[in-house]
């Protein structure tokens, strides 16, 4: 009998790409998870290069990248461009892409569509919903359809407006109890991981012992499976960050100083030197 080639689907890891199925076995061994965002070819390059397991092509786009003042207005066609660039820079690290605000809500078909789009268009290897409650179900009916679910509660950004704005999340006995109901719900449903963003340490620490699969934490605490960063925040490419940022850069100083050095070479006729022009 001979045996067909195998070819790459969808869900087929890249070589040396980290089985999904993995992550939990990294949480059973204690080692941290890295997650961070990236948004185009160079960033998930350099991600892969600085061995992130997984990179997130977070609807975060919208504010870093795209200008907004919030994450609500990114959308699907966007997204779909973001995540196929990043795809087409990493390798090794499993590329989640951010499920934008109004693709997921209205039905399971409209969810499915689209989180397929993300698999097969811009090769995502999952993909990332934002809530619990009614989002319960769209977990259930994504994996239900094959489609790895990486969850995401606590500071929600695409409801922040319903929170009362960026702030921290389940700080009150009923609201932590509230966010652990839902992190095991979530985990019940058939999600992955699990994201924690801007919840009190104690809280994450918890949900983290009671579930098996793995918590990324933002503005979690040091107790979670893993961490996640926004990376034009960690590079200090934003104007405004969380008090939960840590600036590993000043990336935005270099470029800024490196944008004034050509302006100031263009204007006293030093640049192009005979160096940087062809005979
Ligand atoms: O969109 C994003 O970048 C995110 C992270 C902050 C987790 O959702």
């Amino acid at each position: 009998m001979t045996t067909r080639p195998r070819t790459p689907g969808p869900n087929t890891p890249a070589p040396g790409k980290l089985p999904l199925t993995e992550l939990a076995e990294l949480k059973a061994r204690r080692q941290p998870l890295v997650m961070v965002t990236a948004y185009d070819a160079p960033g998930g390059r350099l991600a892969d290069a600085a061995g992130a397991d997984l990179i997130l092509v977070g609807d975060s786009a919208a504010m870093v990248v795209l200008g907004h003042d919030s994450t609500v207005p990114a959308t699907m066609d966007e997204m779909i461009v973001l995540t196929r660039a990043v795809t087409r820079g990493a390798r090794r690290p499993l590329v989640v892409a951010d499920m934008p605000f109004g693709s997921f809500q209205v039905s399971d078909e409209e969810a499915i569509r689209n989180a397929v789009r993300f698999l097969k268009e811009a090769g995502a290897d999952a993909v990332k919903v934002e809530g619990a409650g009614p989002t319960l179900s769209r977990v259930q009916a994504l994996v239900g359809a094959g489609v790895p679910v990486m969850a995401h509660i606590g500071l929600t950004p695409q409801s922040a407006t319903m929170l009362g704005g960026f702030k921290a999340q389940g700080r009150t006995a009923a609201k932590a109890r509230k966010l652990v109901d839902d992190a095991l719900a979530l985990e019940a449903a058939g999600a992955f991981a699990l994201v924690l963003e801007a919840v009190p340490a104690p809280v994450a620490k918890r949900i983290t012992e009671l579930l098996e699969i793995p918590t990324i934490g933002i503005g979690a605490g040091v107790d979670c499976d893993g961490q996640v960063l926004v990376m034009h925040d960690m590079l200090g490419l934003s104007d405004w960050t969380p008090s939960f940022v840590k600036n590993y850069a000043a990336v935005g100083v270099t470029v800024a100083q490196a944008a004034r050095r050509f302006a100031e070479e263009v204007r006293e006729r030093k640049f192009p030197d005979p160096e940087h022009s062809y005979r």
